[in-house]
């Protein structure tokens, strides 16, 4: 059973924001700030105070309300090291491996390069809750901008090597293109198939694709599933690494 209650809410173009809260301690912790007015409307919503902002990486969507949240809420804030103009307002710098204490749980810090270089993602190990920033998507993964494509194959890595049934937040609403991309690569795959049409129909009534789980994303997400001898045989890459299946995966995706 969760302890936590968890509050998702969109805002910009296509940015999920999350909230996470511990009805015991009152602590409520914010995933990214990349609006202050719509992350302030979320609190007010619940009637919850901040006392954490989690910062993923550095990109604009993520930080452009950071200094105004931090300063109207009075919130502590972590995130990555660096020299960027999204990492001006962090106030306690954390890498992999760290551990952020928060009502009495530890969050877990992990660092997944790729993307961008500082990224991290936070895990709830108690919650089996992981927010995944722009590292991995519903059905997809981040474009790899400052990393290499085998650092990102890393980090995704790490991230499958989580429990099968961690719940997966991630930052973008993008997954219902992604189904489109993933059957192109993977059009063998029932799973993915069932998988595309849920998307379809949530889609279709405005509902959100995220959270999703690990294991339906292992099952469906052709990032994940560079070992896939489907997929693999769809590539002619049959004696390929995963590392190598992953960076043409990648880079079809990136001239879809
Ligand atoms: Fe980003």
């Amino acid at each position: 059973m969760p302890r936590f209650a968890y509050h998702q809410f969109l805002y910009g173009s296509d940015n999920y924001g999350v909230l996470v809260h511990d009805p015991e301690t009152q602590q409520t912790a914010a995933i990214d700030a990349g609006d202050a007015g719509r992350y302030r409307q979320a609190l007010d919503e619940k009637g919850w105070q901040l006392s954490h902002i989690l910062i993923t990486h550095h990109h604009g969507d993520h930080t452009e309300g950071l200094e105004e949240l931090a300063a109207q809420t009075g919130a502590h804030v972590y995130g990555p090291a660096g020299n960027n103009a999204g990492h001006a307002h962090i106030m306690t710098r954390v890498s992999d491996g760290d551990e952020i204490a928060f009502a009495g749980e530890q969050i877990k810090v992990l660092h997944t390069p790729g993307h961008t270089l500082d990224m991290l993602n936070f895990h709830l190990p108690t919650e089996s809750v992981c927010f995944t920033g722009d590292t991995l998507f519903s059905l997809g993964c981040g474009r790899v901008f400052e990393g290499d494509f085998g650092m990102m194959w890393n980090s995704l890595s790490k991230l499958m090597a989580l429990p099968s049934d961690t719940i997966i937040y991630s930052s973008h609403e993008y997954t219902e293109a992604n189904a489109r991309f993933a059957l192109s690569v993977d059009p063998e795959n029932q799973k993915l198939k069932n998988r595309a049409a849920e998307i379809d129909s949530k889609r279709r009534q405005g509902q959100p694709t995220v959270p999703s789980l690990l294991s339906e994303e292992m099952a469906t997400n052709p990032f994940l599933r560079a070992s896939d001898s489907g997929i693999r045989a769809h590539l002619g890459m049959q004696g390929a690494t995963d590392a190598e299946v992953f960076a043409e995966i990648r880079t079809r995706k990136d001239n879809f």
